[in-house]
């Protein structure tokens, strides 16, 4: 028997990184999932790695905007209709932004990170867990940030947006927990993914790699993270052996929000 049979598992930025790394490891112990991005490409490699991983399990992929109220609705209703319950949801979808001072930052970029970052979250998380307390069950993991427990500089908008996260993760854990539904957050570090290949050429657009090798040398352990580093985390959170976990803001970073 495996963690997942027979559960429906519901991935927003399932087509990418920790997300895609994430169906790919509850599919592999029985879940069937559904897949939420922007990116229709992303979404159609993802349902490739899972099916290739594991071929009997069923995927729904939509093809939706996280900020978009319609589009939350719309992802969360497929769902419904095709699985009739949800029991995880890896509320997950995130983008970096671009890196600047915040005096030159820009309101336009401010609100579009929140946009997605935090507003795209809180939606999941309107229309998610009416469904997760009717079920009497139900286990939401939300992406913060080690951005969203410490400053990192530049990013105005994502550290506003993923500390917000881990104040909707508290806010929410102890509003359902006594409807048999836990709400967990993760505060992933640096985890190699296209997102922090994309941090690394906004910090040196000539030599990105350069930028990598100095970047991770502040964490303990001289690496990134892996994708399916994340996935087992997650995987765990959402599964029946993290039962009396709830409320909880989980790093996953080698130590790194350890260091003075
Ligand atoms: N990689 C890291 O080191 C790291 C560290 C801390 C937190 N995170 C967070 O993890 C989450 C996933 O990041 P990742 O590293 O896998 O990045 P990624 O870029 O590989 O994947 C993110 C996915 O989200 C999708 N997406 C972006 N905007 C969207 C929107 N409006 N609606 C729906 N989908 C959208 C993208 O198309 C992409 O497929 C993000 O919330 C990110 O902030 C990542």
């Amino acid at each position: 028997m495996s963690r997942f049979d027979g559960k429906t598992i519901l991935i927003t930025g399932g087509g990418s990184g920790l997300g895609r790394a994430t169906a790919v490891r509850v599919a592999q112990e029985g879940a069937n999932v559904v897949l939420v991005d922007v990116s229709e490409k992303g979404l159609e490699e993802a349902r490739q790695d899972v099916l290739s991983e594991a071929p009997n399990v069923q995927i729904l992929t939509v093809t939706a905007d996280v900020s978009k109220e319609d589009d939350v609705a719309g992802y969360v209703g497929a769902t419904m209709e095709k699985f009739g319950r949800i029991d995880g949801f890896f509320n997950n979808a995130g983008i970096e932004g671009k890196q600047n001072l915040t005096e030159n930052f820009t309101n336009d970029e401010f609100q579009r990170v929140l946009a997605i970052n935090l507003s795209g979250v809180f939606l999941g998380l309107e229309k998610v867990l009416p469904i997760m307390r009717e079920q009497g069950s139900g286990a939401v993991v939300n992406t913060a940030s080690v951005g969203g427990i410490r400053g990192v500089g530049n990013q105005s908008g994502y550290a506003a947006a993923k500390h917000g996260v881990v104040g909707l993760t508290r806010n929410s854990g102890i509003e359902y927990g006594e409807h048999g539904v836990r709400v967990n957050a993760i505060a992933p570090g640096a985890i190699w993914t296209p997102m922090v290949e994309g941090s690394m050429k906004q910090i040196d657009a000539e030599n990105p790699r350069r930028a990598a090798e100095q970047f991770v040398q502040a964490n303990p352990t001289k690496r990134y993270g892996e994708p399916h580093e994340i996935a087992s985390v997650v995987a765990f959170l959402m599964s029946d052996d993290s039962t009396y976990v709830n409320a909880a803001v989980l790093p996953i970073d080698g130590g790194q929000s350890a260091k003075y």
